[in-house]
């Protein structure tokens, strides 16, 4: 089946809706302390979703209990929010999905590991690898490139660092439908590939490990752990494809508390402090 081109107008919507999903990450980072439960952020998540109008697209979905996913340390994503404390150490990966019905139902998916309190040098490694592996596969966003670079790009990079790319879970088409074609691999594969045309959208969402790929989903069929318990994170764009490269339509007007400011003033370039015109 051929990849979604949105028109300008669904793309306008989807800019509403992805500027939307990052304020509601925005508005969690300004809130997270330690010792708050992974509920809390939940509890955040669904009244900022509903308050800026949109509907928390994960809550029900296919089963799914809660507004967010939260993602604590070795758990991969599609963490359960519940009544685990934060603790000085953690790093957390938060991630909101929003759906804004009065445009048309348009979803805007976006996601960013925390740092809580004092973190070992390892959970910054790999929350940096997280980091820079998403603002590399955006950056080898544009038309006429193929879907795999992106993949490709991230994978050098990664393993690069010492660290893996998660196989089992990707990015995604994202429209009107939350998880549509194409499936975004964060890994190389040989083989042919769909070229990118301006008007596609997806998600780049690179889930690294410190340790293998190989990841374990738990007993409550939703959490993905690392099969050998050491730490991932995971950053999340939305992005449309255009004519000169790529938009990130979930891009912060401002730094992520806990997060982007911990991480150095290096940061200034990257694609997340420029938002959608
Ligand atoms: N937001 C996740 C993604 O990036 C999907 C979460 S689906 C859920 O695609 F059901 F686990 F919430
Ligand atoms: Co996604
Ligand atoms: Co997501």
């Amino acid at each position: 089946m051929a990849i979604k081109i949105l028109t300008p107008a669904e793309i306008d919507g989807m800019r509403v809706v992805g500027r939307l999903a990052a304020e509601t990450l925005l508005h969690v980072a300004d809130h997270l302390e330690v010792g708050m439960t992974t509920q809390d952020i939940d509890d955040l998540v669904h009244k900022h979703t509903i308050a800026s109008g949109c509907t928390p697209a994960t809550l029900g979905y296919r089963g799914f209990p809660k507004s967010v996913c939260t993602s604590i340390n070795e758990v991969v994503c599609h963490g359960i929010p519940d009544k685990t404390k934060l603790r000085d150490g953690d790093i957390v990966n938060i991630d909101v999905t929003s759906i804004f019905p009065a445009k048309n139902g348009f979803f805007g998916d976006t996601s960013a590991t925390f740092y809580i309190g004092g973190v070992s040098p390892m959970g910054r490694h790999v929350t940096e690898v997280a980091r820079w592996s998403l603002e590399l596969g955006i950056a080898a966003v544009r038309p006429g490139a193929r879907l795999n670079d992106i993949g490709h790009a991230i994978q050098a990079y990664a393993e690069g660092k010492g660290c893996s790319v998660v196989r089992d879970y990707t990015g995604h088409g994202i429209h009107r439908v939350f998880h549509d074609e194409p499936s975004v691999l964060h890994y190389g594969r040989l083989g042919p590939s769909p070229k990118l045309k301006a008007g596609m959208c997806f998600t780049i969402e690179p889930m690294i490990n410190l340790g293998g790929y190989q990841v374990d989903v738990l007993a409550d069929k939703w959490t993905v752990v690392t099969s050998d318990r050491t730490l991932s994170a995971q950053f999340e764009h939305t992005i449309v494809v255009t004519e000169t490269g790529c938009e990130v339509l979930t891009a912060r007007p401002r730094a992520l508390r806990w997060s982007e400011d911990a991480a150095g003033a290096r940061l200034g370039p990257l694609s997340c402090f420029t938002p959608a015109p």
